[in-house]
């Protein structure tokens, strides 16, 4: 790029920067990500890249029926994609989706309104058992979470990995050709993908996300593909995680595994000529489309519908969303749960608690044993603790599209979102930003990224069963005009801090990346 329009560039997104800043402006809207795109990506398409997929077909008894996936990110991620266009490659996971795709596996998405390609790929079972369960959730997915699971390393899974990884890439570089284009990867799964678009030689702008921690150097070392996974990454112009420590835990692991010039103070790293900028961008949710949502009245109703289906008619209500996840404290929240009806026996018969658990990884053993210990506690507790209308805690053990889970964000007092190590946590956000009549509460590890922005929360240790018991207690006791002042400052932020701003911090750094960047880093510098 010319150094006029370098200039031009970095004067023009300074203005867009100071008028988001703008005391009288504190929300960042879909229309700010609209014109930001209009002004930085002109000519470039934007695709984004990640295994799960923002919607599933799958075949019911009355056909081929949409499910938008429930999982934070993939919602998160569909408001960028809806506002921008373009493409997402994703795995195809459902079981009708070849149906209603083409011959590359593309499809139109939101299905009914769309706005941009969604580019399905396919997984056989060997490429789901050595890529997806072996070394994405049982190499990476414990190495990066610190709760005591032991990650296990086999030579066929990493094989497979990247194998998965390139088909990903070609996909991407199928779909953009020889047009220059912002790819914009995400997450663990995809640590390789950088690298073979790199080395393609074509016109890319790469940013990746890495959504969960990232450990510290003593633990990442211990990765047998340690250097092939940093140089994936360093591939890209940008990473992105959601905190400060995550982002340093990283560059601390490069300059550990690499000949590299890390530059701590800045967030860079020189590496074969190549520059990557690594950064803290905390996510965020569309706290306006949730809000809206909340307030139709077909969630009022269904609100309404699942109180008397599940008893829930004039009782205190708390709720728990995750994946049946074992680094999302779900056994450890119900236990505590379980102290304060012993301890608070004021509650008995006036409190139920709905765990919706959303089945995932069965196959691996560690993802059973949680599932067991959460049905054990929670038959424990109905045991131990009877109530007239129905079960003190419900389980729902099913897959939830996300406009089912909207009237229970609803129903609840009281959300807990208790993870032993998380890198956000956006079943925080979404509960916060669904409360529009600030009736709820929130109790919060402070093990996740979003203690770090939603202070006003109960903050609660899953590995302190007494004091969550107490927070639980404190969330239900608290006096109405304290409670709603209190939902009053976390909606606040989560409006703030949207996944527009999100956007446009994540994206902008990346089209600033090479305005920061020198055209050339001589290679003898960079020490690859
Ligand atoms: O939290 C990070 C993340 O990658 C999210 O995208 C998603 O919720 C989850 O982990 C992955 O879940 P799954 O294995 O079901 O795609």
């Amino acid at each position: 790029m010319a150094l006029h329009d370098r200039v031009r560039d970095a004067l023009s997104r300074a203005a867009i920067r100071t008028h988001l800043r703008a005391p009288d402006k504190r929300r960042t809207t879909q229309d700010d990500l609209v014109r930001w795109a209009r002004e930085h990506l002109a000519g470039r398409r934007l695709v984004i890249v990640s295994n799960r997929q923002p919607y599933s077909h799958v075949h019911t008894e009355a056909g081929v029926r949409v499910l938008r996936n429930a999982g934070g990110l993939t919602v998160a991620l569909d408001a960028l994609a809806r506002t921008l266009g373009g493409v997402w490659v994703a795995h195809g996971s459902g079981d009708a989706d070849r149906d209603v795709s083409d011959a590359r596996g593309c499809v139109a998405c939101p299905p009914g309104r769309p706005a941009y390609t969604l580019r399905r790929i396919w997984l056989g079972p060997d490429d789901q058992a050595h890529y997806y369960a072996g070394l994405s959730n049982s190499a990476l997915w414990p190495l990066c979470h610190i709760v005591f699971v032991r990650p296990r390393f086999h030579a066929d899974d990493w094989a497979s990995y990247e194998q998965v990884n390139r088909r990903f890439a070609d996909a991407v570089l199928d779909e953009v050709g020889d047009d220059p284009a912002v790819v914009f990867l995400q997450d663990y799964h995809l640590a390789r993908v950088a690298r073979y678009l790199r080395d393609s030689g074509r016109d890319l702008r790469i940013a990746q996300f890495w959504h969960i921690p990232w450990p510290n150097a003593e633990i990442f070392r211990i990765l047998p593909w340690r250097n092939e996974v940093l140089d994936g990454l360093l591939a890209n112009d940008l990473v992105g995680f959601h905190t400060r420590r995550h982002a340093h835990n990283f560059l601390d692991a490069v300059n550990d595994a690499l000949e590299a010039r890390v530059d701590l103070a800045a967030g860079s790293v020189d590496r074969g000529g190549h520059r990557a900028w690594i950064g803290d961008f905390p996510i965020g949710v569309d706290a306006e489309e949730i809000g809206a949502l909340a307030e139709m009245p077909h969630t009022t109703a269904a609100e309404r519908r699942l109180r008397f289906e599940h008893g829930l008619e004039g009782v205190r209500v708390g709720i728990g969303v995750d994946r049946m996840d074992y680094t999302k404290g779900i056994p450890e929240r119900l236990e505590a749960l379980e102290v304060m009806l012993e301890r608070h026996p004021e509650w008995l018969g006036k409190f139920a608690f709905v765990q919706i658990a959303v089945p995932t990884r069965v196959e691996i053993e560690e993802y059973r044993a949680v599932r067991d210990r959460t049905r054990e506690a929670a038959e424990r507790i109905n045991r131990r603790f009877p109530r007239a209308g129905g079960p003190t805690v419900v389980l729902i053990e099913r897959n939830l599209d996300f406009g089912e889970l909207v009237p229970w964000y609803r129903t609840a007092d009281v959300c807990a979102v208790t993870s032993l190590h998380d890198g956000m946590n956006l079943v925080a956000k979404e509960y916060v930003a669904a409360c529009t009549d600030l009736e709820g509460a929130l109790v919060l590890s402070p093990y996740t990224g979003a203690a770090h922005e939603l202070e006003r929360a109960f903050v609660a240790s899953p590995f302190d069963r007494d004091g969550m018991a107490e927070a639980y207690h404190q969330a239900l006791a608290e006096a109405p005009a304290f409670r709603r002042a209190r939902m009053e400052a976390l909606r606040e932020s989560v409006l703030r801090r949207n996944v527009y701003d999100w956007a446009i911090q994540v994206l902008d750094a990346l089209v600033g990346a090479g305005l920061r960047t020198p055209l050339a880093i001589a290679p003898e510098e960079s020490g690859r």
